[in-house]
């Protein structure tokens, strides 16, 4: 495929509860979380910030980067919509004053989403020279207190800028899916909390990552010595080291040969975050891509997509020369060094406040956000404003 990722950025919010602050809490053991699910922390989105503020705060270091006039497609890929009608994307679009001819969508179907949004636009791109398409993935992953998943949750979101002159990545045709009716994680729309099944979830994963293999494979004739780095999907760390293992034992590999060197990179930043669903992927993308002291110009990288309910991929991408050059490493290691720890009673009293649900005026108070923030609700309409 000509076409691929020009540029990537990632953001997350300026909170965090650390995940031993929680394990006081919850009178569990901290190696649990630390070690049994490889996190450290999560972060908290506070009430004015939320996946529209994300994903424009993301973007707004790309759009520095390229003409913004030459933006056409917008992809906003979340499950943590804001509005059942709306596209979160459009509220993106007034927000990083993109212009008017240009296609604006969101595109669904849980952590799963952002890749389909990547993958239709470069096959766009493909065919449009000099023109750009801008994919977010943006999300808050929220389960009940007190519940299996809470240790998980966090927030992020992660922008792409998709061409067909990539300077990052060249994704390749060959990809393997894998499409099944299971309920190991839905939300219904009456709930701000996700349901999960969370071993199930965890077991249709890994067989996820076994069938997806299976069709790569087919697809392409290549083996895991092909491949220099794989990406997983990290609803938590730990999560891809399992399925590193799954990977090899499909593809007939010896796990000691193609073990945790060919993921270590991708799992610092997911550890500090915690999950963000469509954006945890490419998270780790850019995290293996900023931390990586190997230049990985024209190696090959997997990437395995998953999203509950259940839709996979795997599929893969050559690294660009140069691409250092184009990297945001240092504005992301601001963004991790610049962040506020919440106590347990802040977290939770953030946890539990609510966008009033009457169409009545509100007004959020102002807390640490980005470049963007949510500044409250009138007569049923979001406001966003861009701070500075
Ligand atoms: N020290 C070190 N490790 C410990 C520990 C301790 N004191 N106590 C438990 N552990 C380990 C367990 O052995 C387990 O490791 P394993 O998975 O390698 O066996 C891990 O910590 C988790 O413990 P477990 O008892 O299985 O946790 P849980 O039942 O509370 O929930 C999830 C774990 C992942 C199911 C839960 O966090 C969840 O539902 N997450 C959301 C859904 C999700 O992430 N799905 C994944 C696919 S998208």
């Amino acid at each position: 495929m000509k076409a691929g990722i020009d540029l990537i950025s990632f953001y997350t919010t300026k909170y965090y509860l650390d995940l031993k602050t929680l394990a006081e809490a919850r009178g569990v053991d901290a190696d649990k979380f630390h070690i049994g699910l490889g996190q450290h922390r999560m972060s908290v989105p506070p009430p004015d910030e939320d996946i529209v503020t994300m994903g424009a705060s993301a973007a707004l270091p790309l759009m520095e980067r390229i003409d913004p006039e030459s933006v056409e497609l917008v992809l906003f890929a979340t499950e943590s919509g804001v509005d059942q009608s709306k596209a979160a994307g459009l509220f993106v679009h007034e927000l990083l004053q993109l212009p008017s001819r240009c296609r604006v969508l969101e595109v669904k179907e849980a952590c799963y989403s952002g890749t389909a949004a990547l993958r239709f636009a470069a096959s766009e791109m493909e065919r449009r020279p000099g023109r750009n398409a801008l994919v977010i993935c943006s999300d808050v992953a929220r389960y009940d207190l007190g519940s299996p998943g809470e240790p998980t949750q966090g927030c992020g979101a992660v922008a792409m800028v998709v061409n067909s002159t990539p300077r990052i990545l060249e994704l390749e045709d060959a990809c393997g899916l894998h499409a099944e009716d299971v309920m190991d994680f839905w939300r219904p729309n009456y709930r701000d909390e996700a349901l999960v099944d969370g071993k199930y979830s965890a077991k249709v994963y890994l067989t996820t990552v076994a069938r997806t293999w299976e069709h790569y494979a087919e697809e392409s004739g290549r083996s895991l010595a092909d491949f220099s780095r794989i990406c997983y999907h990290l609803p938590f760390t730990n999560m891809a080291r399992k399925a590193q293992v799954q990977l090899c034992r499909s593809a007939g590999a010896n796990a000691r040969d193609y073990g945790n060197a060919m993921i270590d990179e991708s799992l610092g930043y997911n550890s500090q975050t915690g999950n963000c669903y469509t954006a945890s992927l490419y998270e780790g993308f850019a995290c293996m891509l900023d931390t990586a002291e190997e230049d990985l110009s024209e190696s090959r990288i997997g990437f395995f997509s998953y999203g509950s309910g259940c839709m996979g991929e795997f599929f893969s991408g050559i690294v660009k020369p140069g691409y250092r050059q184009h990297l945001l490493t240092d504005r992301h290691a601001a963004l991790f060094s610049d962040r506020t720890e919440l106590s347990y009673q802040s977290y939770e009293d953030i946890f539990n406040l609510k966008v009033p649900a009457d169409g009545w005026d509100y007004v959020f108070a102002e807390y640490r956000t980005g470049p963007f923030r949510f500044g409250g609700v009138s007569g049923h309409k979001r406001i966003y404003e861009k701070m500075g």
